[in-house]
């Protein structure tokens, strides 16, 4: 063996010897517009976004036409973004919700959040919904079902939209990790019934805290607003470019702060630098793997439309990826795995502790006891053997801003290194 393919963890040399840069998109290419844009508006006083030429509004716009889509609403979170997305297409009481075992918890709590039931459905190598599994899971109280596009990648939406078409199911997509992704030409989000977006700290751009839904149905918009604020249309009352052509109803309040919005702005004209760079460092570490490698890739619809935050590999059994992750730690590369010590992954099903107990937050244990449910849904940490088995065998690489190609080079030579010793 020559000396520099002795591995890390065997004493060899580590490929990368230096730490790798750390950050997240959005929040590592704050600069002084940022700061300019937060500061002129706590000068103004002008923290509601109810008056004329707010920056929440002009956000809006800006993020429609971004998104290439009629309607947009800012609230204060993914997770408020989803619920009005959820309430603005019917889901309620009684209904029945297809959600991925791998997603943020926050896309199952919405469901609950509407009164609705998360019914939770195998992904793939995708790491997105199975499309041949979804229909498993259709029972006659199913409503809708919500494709989240992972880490950045975008699902396999054209199949899952049609087994949707199939059966009649109202979508909305999680874009929540996906912000600024593409799926055929056409942003996500806007293939579906409704989209929703963080921007939360994490996300491709952020504003600390904050979220969008949108879409091309008036109607949708319109409960979807409603369902922000239970003061609509009282707001709007005296302006004349708002009319209403839905009946209001009193919800939550999911306003988002001006400051926010101020911030939102900036960011949103930073998206195109941030994907190309993202992007950039995708490609660079794709093109540096060997042909050879013993791993698969996570299968990916449409490469164009990835954000190029993270790329994964799926290697042939758990404990092989336990050692790669391992050996490329000693090679100076963190991957994300579901045996990382530390907290649970709320990303992945069988730690939705609360959801698998059906923990309600009243007596009555709504929604899974609630008189309109008629279903049974059952929920167990070993419901979704192929999600479990996909994810335990996945290594992620996380990219970020304050990276330059080389170091993405660098990732992808060290798992050409462990590979090589450690594949078969
Ligand atoms: C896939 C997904 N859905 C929903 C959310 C909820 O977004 P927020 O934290 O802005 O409420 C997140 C946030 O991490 C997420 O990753």
């Amino acid at each position: 063996m020559a000396d520099n393919d002795k591995l890390a963890i065997d004493g060899g040399a580590p490929v990368v010897d230096e730490p790798l840069p750390t950050g997240v998109s959005g929040p590592s290419v704050v600069d002084e517009e940022e700061i300019a844009a937060i500061t002129d508006l706590l000068r103004s006083q002008g923290l509601f976004r109810y008056r004329q030429g707010g920056q929440a509004a002009q956000f809006e716009a800006e993020a429609a036409r971004f998104l290439g889509v009629e309607h947009a609403l800012m609230v204060n979170s993914g997770t408020s973004a989803l619920i009005c997305a959820l309430t603005a297409v019917g889901v309620g009481p009684g209904d029945e919700v297809i959600v991925p075992g791998y997603t943020y918890i926050a896309t199952a709590a919405a469901v609950i959040a509407t009164g609705a039931v998360p019914v939770i459905a195998e992904i793939d190598e995708s790491l997105g919904l199975d499309p041949l599994l979804i229909e498993t899971k259709i029972t006659p109280y199913t409503k809708a079902v919500v494709p989240v596009h992972m880490r950045g990648v975008p699902a396999r939406l054209d199949d899952i939209l049609a087994v949707a078409k199939k059966h009649g199911l109202k979508v909305v997509e999680d874009c929540c990790q996906c912000v600024g992704g593409s799926y055929r030409g056409q942003r996500v989000g806007t293939y579906g019934d409704a989209g929703a977006w963080s921007l939360n700290y994490y996300k491709t751009i952020s504003s600390g805290e904050g979220g969008l839904v949108y879409t091309n149905d008036r109607d949708v918009f319109e409960r979807a607003c409603f369902t922000a604020d239970p003061g609509l249309p009282m707001w709007t009352k005296s302006d004349t470019s708002v009319e209403w052509q839905n009946e209001s109803f009193p919800r939550q309040t999911y306003r988002p702060s001006e400051v926010l919005a101020s911030m939102a702005r900036v960011q949103l004209g930073k998206i195109g630098d941030i994907l190309s760079h993202q992007r950039a460092l995708k490609a660079a570490f794709l093109q540096e793997l060997d042909e050879s490698g013993s791993y698969s890739l996570q299968h990916v619809d449409d490469p164009d439309g990835d954000t190029g935050v993270s790329a994964s590999v799926i290697v042939h059994d758990k404990d092989l990826a336990i050692g790669y992750e391992h050996a490329l730690k000693a090679e100076g590369v963190g991957v994300g795995t579901i045996y990382n010590d530390g907290f649970p992954d709320r990303h992945i099903y069988s730690y939705w502790d609360t959801i698998l107990a059906k923990r309600s937050p009243h007596p009555s244990g709504y929604p899974w006891n609630d008189p309109s449910y008629k279903g049974d849904v059952e929920y167990s940490e070993d419901m979704c053997p192929q999600t479990l088995d996909i994810l335990g065998r996945s290594l992620r690489f996380d990219f970020n801003m304050n990276m330059t190609e080389e170091h993405a080079r660098l990732m992808a030579r060290a798992l050409n290194k462990v590979d090589g010793a450690l594949g078969n």
